[in-house]
């Protein structure tokens, strides 16, 4: 390895599929890239919900014969530039919030155009050359016991096409959050406001730590 490229710095992307710019996710992200900022990373936040983009339109560009770059998706729109520098990114950190038990429809577009121009339709290997470790953070606002019964293998099998990117790929469910900071001004009798503040003044702190520390890359 040359010199230089031994001096590289680490680049972490950081993207809030949250449409709440600061709320559970966000607080969580906002904290990783803390972490990558002061570990020296180069790093850049993206608000996914601030970008006009769809999921896969299934142009097949990036399946066509002769073209520069298989790994590429040509759709242009605003995702465009962030999957490019996603591809040349070496840690990924994703937060979506679980909306009817899968992730956001935000994320699910970003995923779709992530991963589909890495699956080869020759051998059905990846055509990705990177390596790129990735975090997913989960928010819910089911229990714990819920997530490990009903949500666990599902959220395997929905995230299992990142192995395409070729690095380790870490689900974090970040279960039982306050939705709202006052449940008593919401038509929401069915949560324990005091139950999901109680337990947000307990854990949460514990969880912005892991984040940093995740996005430090000192884990
Ligand atoms: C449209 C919608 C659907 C949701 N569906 C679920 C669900 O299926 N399971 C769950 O545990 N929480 C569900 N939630 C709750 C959110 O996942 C939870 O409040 C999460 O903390 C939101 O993240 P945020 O604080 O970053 O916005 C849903 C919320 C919304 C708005």
């Amino acid at each position: 390895m040359s010199h230089s490229a031994s001096q590289k710095k680490r680049r972490v992307t950081v993207v809030n599929a949250s449409p709440r710019k600061k709320w559970i996710t966000a607080q969580i992200l906002r904290s990783a890239y803390q972490g990558a900022v002061d570990a020296g990373a180069e790093t850049e936040y993206v608000d996914l919900y601030d970008l006009t983009f769809s999921g896969c339109r299934s142009c097949l560009a990036c399946k066509r014969k002769g073209i520069a770059n298989p790994c590429k998706c040509y759709w242009k729109d605003d995702l465009a530039p962030l999957l490019e520098r996603i591809y040349n990114t070496d840690s990924l950190i994703v937060g979506t919030p679980i909306y009817f038990g899968e992730p956001t429809a935000g994320f699910r577009a970003l995923f779709e155009r992530l991963i589909f121009p890495a699956l080869s339709y020759n051998d059905y290997s990846t055509q990705f050359q990177g390596k790129i470790d990735t975090t997913v953070f989960m928010p819910m606002n089911a229990p714990q016991e819920y997530y490990d019964f009903y949500y666990v293998d599902r959220m395997n099998l929905f995230f299992d096409p990142m192995r395409f990117l070729n690095g380790k790929t870490e689900l974090i469910p970040v279960c039982d959050t306050m939705q709202v900071d006052d449940y008593s001004k919401y038509d929401m009798q069915g949560f324990d406001g005091d139950h999901k503040k109680k337990r947000h003044e307990k854990e949460f702190p514990k969880l912005l730590d892991l984040a940093y520390r995740i996005g430090a890359g000192t884990r």
